[in-house]
């Protein structure tokens, strides 16, 4: 997808010439800068009771009288926000899916403020609006013609317009990138897949990247993640990627994903219904693939690692069973008492591995619990960190990448639940709190730097007719790492 910023010369949007036209009208009020031949169409279509000026409503007018384009979509945003216009934009694309579109015109009446913020929400509505899972459906209607799209906006604000639009290209390749790999069913996206799609990235864009085997994994005494791995045929791996954008001294941001590519929840089962999902159970190993991806394109000066332990959790004659109790790399033992926690068994090791790069900051991403969806739903992903500083860093990434996030609680008094009579700790605390409690459990092999972790598991993925990976959140860890680098 091609995206560019224009200023309409004298004669405004009435000259531009593209295949259609979409005007986002911000607010519940006429506008009083739209030129007159909109204005009139505006009028007219209000007047007539066709259109009404409440944020979500469109209308698609064709061969617009006055307009050069021949296809017209007003699309009405309630304010002047960036997340009101990211809403407009995706309601008007609606309105023109399935039409001969290559060339669409993006426009803003009622507000000037048309901002670097607008211009990446344009960015995230087209690459969404396009996505087609194709892979293993390619029967799939063939995704839309849109090739470019052009931004208009007022000559001073278009150098900041066009930053804004590549950042936002960059990010929405990211995003697919992730949706892509999530979205492959567990016979495809196995952990081989992943390694190979970190080896695809590393040769596109030049990322270090090393795969360590079962061997090298019990070398490092990772018995926490072997324990997972071990009722599977499919061999675990344990991905590295590493980007260098900064001096090599310069302490790197570490992101780790959860790289379960299938859950059936081991010994501890998951009942049938909606277990087919439990194949986005590495949506955060593909949100780290999705943020190398956009880092590739927008090379910042600073220093990030991606770690993924990635394996199958389960069921088998091999496979862990509740009571067993494993050694992880950090020493600490654990009792398993539920084989279906096991994201946080192949994430200790890692955030022990994690250690040895000196991080600035540890970021661990994971399709972790349910009980996260039961707190927070499907908008907000939740954050759980007892660095302040860092937390306020990515709700502001957060904020700014409308790819919202709400901090949860990690007070000492709730891993009193994670107690065991046989081992360290118990890898399960009950079911009051679980998403705080799954927290607890990482937090105890995070205490040598700063870190946050982010459960994703009710913004990862969306479930029912609209069943798909979302990509999330990759346009958060994007944002933040660029806030990171100088
Ligand atoms: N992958 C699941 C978490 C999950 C469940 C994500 C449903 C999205 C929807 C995780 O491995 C898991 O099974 N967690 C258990 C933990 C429990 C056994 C303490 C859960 O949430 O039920
Ligand atoms: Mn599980
Ligand atoms: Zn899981």
């Amino acid at each position: 997808m091609d995206f560019k910023s224009v200023a309409p010369g004298a004669s405004g949007l009435a000259a531009l010439s593209a295949d259609a036209l979409l005007v986002v009208v911000a607010g519940t009020s006429m506008p009083a800068d739209a030129e007159p031949a909109l204005a009139t169409l505006l009028r007219d279509a209000v007047n007539s009771g066709d259109f009404e000026l409440k944020a979500g409503r469109t209308l698609y007018v064709h061969r617009p009288a006055g307009l050069k384009a021949q296809r017209l979509v007003l699309a009405v945003a309630g304010d002047d926000s960036a997340k009101s216009f990211k809403a407009a934009v995706a309601a008007g694309l609606g309105a023109v899916k399935g039409l001969g579109v290559s060339h669409l015109a993006v426009a803003q009446v009622g507000s000037s403020r048309m901002t670097e913020v607008h211009a990446e929400a344009l960015a995230a509505a087209v690459s969404d609006a396009v996505y087609v899972y194709r892979h293993t459906k390619p029967s799939a209607p063939s995704a839309p013609r849109l090739s470019r799209v052009s931004l208009t906006c007022a000559k001073a604000d278009s150098t900041m317009v066009t930053v804004g639009l590549r950042r936002g290209a960059a990010v929405a390749r990211g995003v697919e990138t992730a949706r892509e790999c999530a979205n492959r069913p567990g016979n495809h996206a196995t952990p081989r897949f992943l390694a190979e799609q970190a080896r695809a990235l590393a040769r596109e864009h030049g990322f270090r990247l090393q795969v360590l085997d079962q061997a090298a994994v019990k070398k490092l005494g990772m018995g926490s993640f072997m324990a997972v791995a071990q009722g599977s045929d499919e061999p675990l791996k344990f991905i590295v990627l590493q980007y260098q954008g900064a001096a090599k001294a310069q302490a790197p941001v570490v992101l780790v994903g959860k790289g379960i590519t299938f859950d059936t929840g081991g010994i501890s089962i998951k009942p049938a219904p909606e277990m087919d999902e439990m194949k986005f159970d590495m949506s955060g190993a593909a949100s780290v693939l999705g943020t190398f991806k956009a880092l590739g394109e927008l090379k910042p000066q600073v220093n990030v690692v991606g770690l993924i332990p990635a394996c199958e959790n389960m069921p088998s004659g091999k496979a862990i069973k509740p009571g067993d109790v494993v050694k992880s790399m950090s020493g600490q033992t654990i009792e398993i008492l539920n084989t279906d926690a096991e994201g946080r068994l192949i994430l200790c090791d890692a955030l022990t591995y994690a250690e040895r790069f000196k991080p600035a900051a540890v970021i661990d991403i994971a399709t972790l619990t349910g009980a996260c969806v039961i707190a927070l739903g499907h908008h907000h992903s939740g954050l759980f960190t007892s660095d302040d500083e860092l937390a306020e860093d990515l709700l502001q990434a957060a904020k700014r990448a409308l790819d919202p996030a709400w901090r949860m609680p990690v007070d000492e008094e709730y891993a009193e639940a994670l107690k065991s009579n046989f081992a360290d700790m118990g890898n399960v605390g009950g079911r009051a709190g679980g998403a705080v409690t799954a927290a607890m459990f990482l937090k105890k092999f995070t205490t040598r730097y700063r870190w946050a972790h982010l459960d994703i598991a009710g913004t990862a993925w969306k479930s029912g007719a609209q069943k798909g990976a979302t990509g999330r959140p990759v346009a958060l860890l994007t944002h933040y790492i660029l806030s990171q680098a100088r």
